[in-house]
Parts: structure tokens; sequence; C-alpha cells
């Protein structure tokens, strides 16, 4: 089954326990929890304690690390609940090391690719890896429009995925919505990362039980 990882960029943040709690109602698999430093990317988000205080309403989280340096902060992430942690190629010196050392914290690892990123990056470390996230647009921003030379690299990691018979996720983040998601998934996603479209629908639900029908 096609799983869904609802983007907490996306919520309310006035009301920010409730949206966790209608995601996890509606049948979202997973909460996606974006990280940014105004370093790596230009925005600013959450940190530890708003992950520690969500955490309790159930869903696995899915940590986003949009910031340089992520080793520093993998530990108190961890602490705090993360589930998985992902890190972008871009942003770590020691890519291997840094895969070690979310492991070492009890979470699944998983490195994430900017567009413009070459997935050969991955050759040496794609045995180590619970997920693989390939980002659509330019990490930074919720409700922006995909980016189709970055779609398309989907299908070269997936081939890189299954040729070591990797049971990793291939998680698909940008631009997710009823029109891209089909395609995305005919590529080789099996993990979509949805905000705006899913926050914004009518009916959360029957779009989660769309993306589960894939
Ligand atoms: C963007 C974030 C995404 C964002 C996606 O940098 O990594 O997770 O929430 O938003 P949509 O689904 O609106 O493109
Ligand atoms: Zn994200």
């Amino acid at each position: 089954m096609i799983k869904i990882s609802a983007s907490l960029l996306a919520a309310d943040y006035g009301r920010i326990g409730e949206e966790v709690i209608r995601m996890a109602d509606a049948g979202a698999d997973y909460l996606h929890y974006d990280v940014m430093d105004g370093r790596f990317v230009p925005n600013i988000t959450f940190g530890y304690g708003i992950l520690e205080a969500i955490k309790e309403f159930g869903l696995p989280i899915d940590a986003h690390l949009m910031i340089v340096e992520p080793e520093k902060h993998i530990e108190s992430f961890a602490a705090a609940g993360a589930d998985t942690i992902t890190i972008h190629a871009e942003a770590c010196a020691h890519l291997h090391k840094t895969i070690q050392q979310i492991h070492e914290c009890g979470c699944k690892a998983g490195v994430a690719l900017n567009p413009a990123t070459n997935p050969d990056v991955l050759k040496y470390v794609i045995g180590d890896l619970d997920l693989v996230l390939v980002m659509t647009v330019n990490p930074g921003f919720g409700g922006q429009k995909l980016i189709v030379p970055a779609q398309k690299k989907i299908a070269d990691v997936r081939r890189m995925l299954d040729d070591v018979g990797s049971k990793a996720y291939l998680e698909v983040d940008g631009g997710m919505n009823i029109e891209s998601i089909p395609e995305t998934v005919a590529l080789g996603a099996d993990l979509l990362v949805v905000g705006s479209a899913l926050y914004g629908a009518e009916d959360a639900a029957a779009f989660i039980d769309f993306v589960h029908a894939q």
C-alpha cells in the first residue's frame, strides 16, 4: 500500500494539536515534521519542543531536517521522539557517519536529495538507508509547483534501491496533489509527503484513501 506522511508545515499553527489529531483520525501513516534553520533553507520552522509535544498524539514522526550540520541535532530530535530522521546529502559533510549516528540513536535513517542533486551520492550508503527522500520542489516552503525533471529522478532511485534489494521507503516531497500523485507512484514512490493539498482538502480522509488506493 502507498503510504502518506502529512506535512505539519501546512497545518494551522494556532491549533497545532488538533491538526495532528485530525490527520491521525483521517488515516495518515506518518506525521512529516519539517525542520528548517534559516541557513540551509531560507525559512525557519519547528525545533525539538514542538516535536515532543505532538508526539503524544500517536502518529510516528518522520523528521525532515533541512539544516546544516545535522549531526549536532540528531540526538535531541531522537530524544524528542522522532521515529525516522532524514538529513540532506547537500547539508552533511560526513554522510556515512551521520547515518550511523541516527541508527545509534535508535531511529530509522533517511537521506534527502534536492531537485538538482545526482542520486549517485547515495551509491555507497544505500544499503544502510531506511528511506530515500526525493525532493520535487526546492526545500523551504509549502505550496510550490512540482519540478518535473526532479520527479523523473524517482525512477533512477527506484532502480538503485531494487538493484541492492533494499526495502527502504522511496519518499517524495513537494507538489504532491491529486494530479501529480498517480505519475509519482508509477515512477516508483511508495511514501508521499503531502502538505497544502491534504490540509486544504475538503475531506482529508478521502484524500488519504485516494493515496492508499494508488
Ligand atoms: C518543503 C517541505 C515539504 C512541504 C511540502 O520544503 O519539505 O514537506 O510541506 O508542501 P506541499 O505538499 O504543499 O508541496
Ligand atoms: Zn519535507
